[in-house]
């Protein structure tokens, strides 16, 4: 089982990774393109609104450096959904038994979501060693990605969840994150006013954080 690709770390580069909320699949192309000039190769588009799912599409076929990837995948069939709309990778909230069966039948990379050594052990007895530690913030912040570390030296951490450019640093200086996720580099406002050099700007300040 550990050989599927489900398991298998997703490629990109960036250590901050955006989580989006598009709610007009026209955004899709132009803030994928955005992101990158600012330095992020990488995308969590949720599908929380009916545009998630035509935004990888296009995404996907249009922006072939970016690394597009689906986040708020909860039922075994939003996997089969993502795969077939181009994601590279899949990330949850949470981690259920059929979210891991559906991720190793359509071969796709997958980051499940934990907040509590129950959950951890859960997803490392599947064979994932990258988690998103969801709700990093209320889940404890920056004193439970070190309560962690102790236990499940062994298990990387995506923490998302109320990280910001304000203490994004503190985070991603801890030797269990791998990388942290959010919302605050693509803010809605600037996606509906289509200001994509503020978000080129954010993506900047971001990578300049992480580097
Ligand atoms: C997520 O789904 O990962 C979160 O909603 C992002 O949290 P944030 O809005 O606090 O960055």
């Amino acid at each position: 089982m550990t050989s599927s690709k489900a398991f298998s770390r997703p490629g990109f580069t960036s250590r901050v990774v955006p989580v989006i909320v598009i709610t007009d699949v026209s955004q899709a192309v132009p803030l994928a393109q955005a992101l990158l000039e600012g330095g992020i190769d990488v995308m969590e588009i949720t599908l929380r609104h009916p545009a998630g799912l035509p935004a990888i599409e296009a995404i996907a076929r249009a922006v072939p450096r970016m690394h597009v990837g689906a986040g708020t995948v909860r039922q075994p069939e939003d996997i089969v959904r993502v795969a077939a709309a181009g994601a590279q990778f899949a990330l949850s909230p949470g981690i259920s038994d059929a979210l891991v069966q559906a991720a190793i039948d359509a071969q796709l990379p997958f980051v499940p979501g934990v907040m509590t050594p129950a959950e951890v052990l859960s997803a490392q007895s599947h064979g994932f060693s990258l988690v998103k530690l969801f709700p990093a913030e209320q889940a404890g912040g920056l004193g439970m990605v070190k309560a962690l570390a102790g236990p499940f030296a062994d298990m990387q951490l995506c923490p998302t969840g109320g990280i910001s450019s304000d203490n994004m640093q503190s985070y991603l200086r801890q030797p269990n994150v791998a990388m942290v996720g959010g919302s605050w580099l693509t803010p809605a406002d600037a996606l509906a006013a289509a200001d994509w050099p503020r978000v080129t700007r954010l993506a900047a300040q971001a990578v300049s954080l992480s580097t």
